[in-house]
């Protein structure tokens, strides 16, 4: 058990470039109370304890801003950074190593029931404010772009943007023609083209008739 907690901090330690020290990091660190509270909620909840589980959840988010349903399962170095705004449903699995921001939603979509929430892989980051909702699996080394609302199953080593989030990035390799913000078609732009190109066409058509005129006219 202390080895676990001893990893966590060390997790921080790992992803956070302002963690100071240990202590700074026990007593400031709420995501780090998040976890540990689960982790207590989470004991209590796999032996049926569902109501005092619940209590010290709703405690901890009280104080951290973090909620975790105490049903959620959570693999080692979990690492919530700022927290405030996150959410992890109640059947929702997450790997090992996965850094999440504030803001983070792993939720259902409410259409479903059952397993309803996202499995996260192992050394997953998901960016601040980002919802991943549905019960798919986000595969393992993934990156999840802040803001992007992710509702499909994303493959390992992928990184995914956007709304709904798309895989703009597969082992390391750029996925061409996703993301291509400087070639999209501007529907404006297009119709003034067009436009451009029949006035051309119409001038040059009088033009043609009024030398037609002026011939006809010189020859009667
Ligand atoms: C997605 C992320 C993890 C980067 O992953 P990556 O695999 O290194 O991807 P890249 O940086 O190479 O970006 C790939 C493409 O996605 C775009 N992109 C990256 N993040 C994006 C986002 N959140 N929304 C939309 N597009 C994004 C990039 O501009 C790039 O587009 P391009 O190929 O047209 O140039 C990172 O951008 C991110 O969002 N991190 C979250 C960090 C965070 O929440 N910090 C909060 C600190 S308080």
């Amino acid at each position: 058990m202390f080895r676990s907690l001893r990893s966590d901090i060390q997790a921080i330690y790992e992803n956070d470039p302002a963690a100071r020290s240990t202590a700074e990091i026990i007593f400031t660190y709420s995501g780090l109370h998040a976890i540990w509270a689960h982790r207590v909620a989470h004991a209590l909840y796999k032996r049926r304890f569902f109501s005092l589980a619940r209590f010290i959840s709703q405690a901890s988010r009280f104080m951290t801003g973090i909620e975790i349903h105490p049903g959620a399962t959570i693999g080692q170095r979990f690492f919530i950074d700022h927290g405030m705004g996150v959410v992890i449903g109640e059947t929702c699995e997450i790997g090992d190593d996965v850094v999440v921001y504030q803001g983070v939603t792993l939720g259902g979509t409410g259409k479903e029931k059952g397993k309803r929430h996202p499995t996260i892989g192992n050394n997953v980051v998901i960016g601040s404010g980002a919802k991943v909702l549905g019960s798919f699996k986000v595969g393992d080394n993934s990156n999840i772009g802040a803001n992007s609302v992710v509702v499909r199953e994303v493959p390992p080593n992928s990184t995914v943007v956007g709304i709904p989030g798309k895989i703009v990035k597969s082992n390391g390799k750029r996925v061409t023609g996703r993301l291509d913000h400087s070639h999209l078609p501007d529907p404006v732009i297009e119709m003034f083209r067009t436009m451009h190109q029949e006035i051309n066409e119409l001038k040059s058509e009088i033009a043609a008739l009024r030398q037609k005129n002026q011939d006809g006219g010189k020859g009667a």
